[in-house]
């Protein structure tokens, strides 16, 4: 029976982390108090005015298809975002609001991928990339990163990996799992790097809004051509309510409009009204303690883990995530989380979920708990150091 399924959904692997966090789960159901660190969502719901405009809005009855591009005042509004937030000027034209930043992955691949074409990605890397390449029929070339580049690609690396079938490359900043920026100059490179060999450059800026003590600069401060995804998930704090957004050059648009309106036809109106009220002060000043709070977190979480002699080598500079060598303690990673969830019920996530290289020996954190838990999880990572055989 399995084998008359596709090809391409046989190719494509779960989350590894999932049987980990089913573990997880039944331990919970049978009284246990687990402390999760797995999740890349925020742990706050959603902010107060952006619920009450979601609320306003179905009373209102809007509860049908948008335009398929989005609603005019939401990509107003996110135009108007670019322009306080990174002083650019970004034609309401070029942007399409979609389910997620995952709906912008799957318009931008739909659009730029053919059949045996690559992406150059960075390994680690946020693993449904290589996914959507595969959906599309395209793949993911996978070039192993490590702290010598701040787990980012570099124009060398560009070089030496691009071959007949690169057609791209995929960079995010910050990144997922490892939390680093890509800052303007090397977007800058990047950039040129990759007109010089034709291809065409994607940027996830999904978790731009949660950067600690620095801005993120946006590709397109640097290069008008550069699709980004971007996302209402994070910063934003509306995972549940499936909302982002692509910017794409203006020639792209159309034939961007026709992919959106055959693959989902709008995204949810509910919450494309919901995500008007994002960007009035009273909402960012709730977002912007948020990102206080991730701040606080990184500072204890990343110094904790160091002292108990995980390797994290390069501070991430943003989203919520600390990604983690765990050669010091010896064994492999995915063992290793088993090992904390069974003895100590701390849920993490192993680096085989974000690529190949060196997967074996790291693992993920997310900060999506309070600064108590977290605590907490230190205390109880500490004691199942000691209780690790390898
Ligand atoms: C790097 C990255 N890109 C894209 C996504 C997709 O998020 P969403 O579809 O909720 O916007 C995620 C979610 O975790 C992510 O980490």
């Amino acid at each position: 029976m399995v084998s008359s399924f596709s090809a391409r959904s046989r190719a494509i692997e779960p989350f590894h982390v999932m049987a980990l966090l089913a573990r997880a789960n039944e331990l919970q159901a049978a009284g246990h108090d687990v402390i999760h660190l797995e999740i890349g969502e925020p742990d706050f719901s959603t902010a107060a005015p952006i619920v009450a405009a979601g609320q306003a809005a179905l009373a209102a009855g809007h509860t049908r298809y948008t335009a398929a591009r989005g609603l005019p005042q939401l990509r107003e509004a996110i135009a108007g975002f670019y322009a306080s937030r990174y002083r650019l000027a970004i034609d309401p034209e070029r942007i399409l609001v979609t389910p997620g930043g995952s709906g912008a992955l799957l318009l931008a691949s739909s659009l730029l991928v053919d059949p045996g074409r690559h992406w150059l990605l960075a390994d680690p890397g946020y693993p449904c990339n290589r996914h959507f390449l595969r959906l599309v029929e395209g793949a993911a070339q996978l070039v192993p990163v490590g702290p010598q580049s701040r787990y980012q690609l570099t124009p060398e690396l560009v070089n030496a990996h691009w071959n007949q079938d690169s057609v791209g490359a995929l960079l995010a900043s910050p990144a997922n799992p490892t939390g680093t920026l890509l800052h303007k100059d090397e977007l800058a490179a990047l950039s040129q790097a990759l007109k010089a060999r034709g291809g065409h450059l994607v940027v996830d800026e999904i978790y731009h809004g949660l950067t600690y003590g620095v801005d993120a600069s946006s590709v397109l401060e640097v290069d008008d051509e550069a699709f980004v995804l971007n996302s209402f998930s994070k910063y934003f704090g509306m995972t549940g309510w499936r909302l982002g957004w692509l910017v794409a050059p203006p020639e792209a648009v159309g034939e961007l409009e026709k992919l959106a309106q055959n693959l989902y036809i709008s995204a949810p109106s509910m919450a494309q009204y919901a995500a008007l009220a994002c960007f009035e002060e009273g909402t960012l000043a709730i977002l912007e303690q948020r990102r206080a709070e991730f701040a606080r977190r990184r500072d204890y979480l990343l110094p904790a883990l160091r002292d108990l002699g995980f390797g994290i080598a390069v501070e991430p500079e943003g989203a919520f995530y600390l990604y983690a060598d765990i050669s010091a303690f010896g064994g492999d990673a995915y063992r290793f989380c088993q090992h904390f969830i069974e003895t100590e019920h701390v849920a993490f996530t192993p680096g085989v979920d974000f690529g190949r290289y060196q997967a074996d020996h790291h693992v993920r954190f997310a900060y999506t708990q309070s600064l108590e838990r977290l605590e907490q999880a230190v205390e109880r990572i500490a004691r199942g150091l000691k209780s690790w055989r390898p």
